[in-house]
């Protein structure tokens, strides 16, 4: 009696298990600021088609690529562990999802400047000073060619490090040259500026950092820290 007992205790648990695993659900995030937050740097009508419409297309064609590749369950640092074994409309999406998320809590309307503490001792550190940082950031954003994203990037020994990414890969993906996890990221896809600054794309990047939200990367960074 006690066996069985035992026995439906343990598929008791299981099924909480699992019911817990299939309740993974992604959600799509609402826009920390209004569209007209960023101006005059980042303008209201660029703000407005890259959420509502790009941002959305990412969102609803990963989750579609979730049922229809049996990934529910899965958290996304899971699928892009794996990525490179999933179709590309997985990591297109997925890729689309993750880095427009992170990408609209890492600007601010009333932002910018440098960070303090840690995170910017570390970054004098790493790359001489921070304006040595901003100049290698910049060159990665500028030179990535066609579509694509620069990150600032923590590896496995919290060692920060700035890398480029065509598309919409990211550090997070078995198929990233190298892997870490991000804390800043530009996106240098003309979605995201040609409206303003049409074929001037370093001109958005030189006015990026005026709405970097530098207290979120902060806790991107401390997060990043702790793993
Ligand atoms: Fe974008």
């Amino acid at each position: 009696m006690k066996k069985i007992t035992c026995i439906l205790i343990a598929l008791f648990a299981l099924q909480i298990v699992k019911a817990e695993a299939q309740t993974i659900s992604f959600e799509f995030p609402a826009l920390p600021y209004s569209y007209d937050a960023l101006e005059p740097y980042i303008d209201k009508a660029t703000m407005e088609i890259h959420y509502d419409r790009h941002f959305r297309a990412y969102y609803n064609n990963f989750v579609k690529s979730v049922n229809e590749n049996n990934l529910n369950g899965k958290s996304l640092e899971e699928i892009f562990a794996d990525v490179s074994k999933y179709s590309a409309v997985v990591r297109n999406n997925g890729g689309g999802y993750y880095n427009h998320s992170l990408f609209w809590t890492i600007m601010a309307p009333n932002a910018g400047g440098k960070p303090d503490g840690k995170l910017f001792e570390d970054i004098e550190k790493t790359f001489g000073s921070f304006e040595n940082f901003t100049k290698e950031f910049e060159k990665a954003a500028s030179t990535q060619f066609g579509s694509g994203w620069a990150w600032l990037v923590v590896d496995e020994n919290n060692q920060l490090f700035i890398l480029q990414l065509p598309n919409q890969d990211n550090p997070l993906m078995d198929i990233s040259p190298k892997k870490g996890m991000p804390i800043l990221a530009i996106d240098v896809w003309e979605h995201a500026y040609y409206l303003k600054y049409q074929n001037k794309r370093r001109d958005y990047i030189a006015i990026f950092w005026k709405v970097v939200n530098w207290n979120k990367v902060s806790e991107l960074y401390a997060n990043a820290l702790k793993k």
